[in-house]
């Protein structure tokens, strides 16, 4: 007899306001044409609960692919897959690459990536063959990365993320390899988990790191300078 799968409170409430999204009234005021196979132009994931959705900061990342075009994105940290799909929509426009993003899924203690969640949201965009998802551990993977032309690092950072970001992929950096992370801004280092927590602040770190700020509101994007990111 098949084993009957147990989801979890939060599965079932994404799960569910997926169904009202892909009710057929509801669709019916998307534009259809954003949502064929070959997309060409940047369809805001709304209904994927991100922090991000909050000021459409997807559209940077989507920019930035766009932008930059690299081959071998990496993206760090999914939850729902809001920045996975809007990393996903650029390769799509683009026309090349390859996305390998990365979550501690349920054995982060924290609020957590789902992947079946992920899955369906990026079936909904027909962007799943674009990204391949698997389970990886930030740090486990710093001791020794993978090659990548764009790497989006957000697994709630801190600045101590950040110096190991630097110690570590360095190199990369200094090769041309693009490092986009969630935070980096004043009003960022101020949320009350980084209060609490005593975590280390980003911002007074941006010139011994030696990265930039692209976004400075809630919640701000940055990047780490290079010759592409002046
Ligand atoms: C803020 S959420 C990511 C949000 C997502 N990028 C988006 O666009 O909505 C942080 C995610 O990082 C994952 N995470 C936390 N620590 C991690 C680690 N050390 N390695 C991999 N994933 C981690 C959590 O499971 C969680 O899904």
């Amino acid at each position: 007899m098949e084993k009957q799968k147990i989801y979890s409170e939060e599965f079932v409430k994404f799960a569910d306001k997926i169904k009202e999204f892909e009710n057929p009234r509801i669709k019916q005021t998307q534009n259809n044409n954003d949502m064929e196979y070959k997309r060409n132009t940047y369809l805001e994931p709304k209904h994927i609960e991100s922090s991000y959705n909050v000021n459409g900061l997807g559209k940077d990342l989507y920019d930035l692919v766009v932008e930059h075009k690299p081959l071998k994105i990496i993206d760090f940290g999914i939850l729902y897959g809001y920045s996975t799909v809007c990393l996903a929509q650029a390769v799509q426009d683009n026309g090349f690459g390859e996305i390998v993003a990365y979550d501690l899924f349920e054995d982060y203690e924290y609020k957590n990536g789902v992947k079946e969640v992920v899955k369906h949201n990026l079936d909904f965009y027909n962007c799943s063959h674009l990204v391949k998802l698997e389970q990886q551990d930030f740090y486990k993977w710093l001791d020794n990365p993978t090659p990548f032309d764009l790497l989006h690092v957000d697994i709630s950072n801190t600045g101590d993320i950040l110096i190991d970001i630097k110690e570590k992929l360095g190199k990369f950096i200094d090769n041309g390899s693009i490092v986009v992370f969630e935070g980096g801004g004043q009003i960022r280092d101020e949320i009350e988990w980084m209060e609490k927590y005593e975590a280390t602040k980003m911002f007074p770190l941006r010139e011994t790191l030696n990265y930039k700020v692209l976004r400075n509101d809630y919640p701000t994007l940055s990047a780490f300078k290079n010759n592409k990111i002046k």
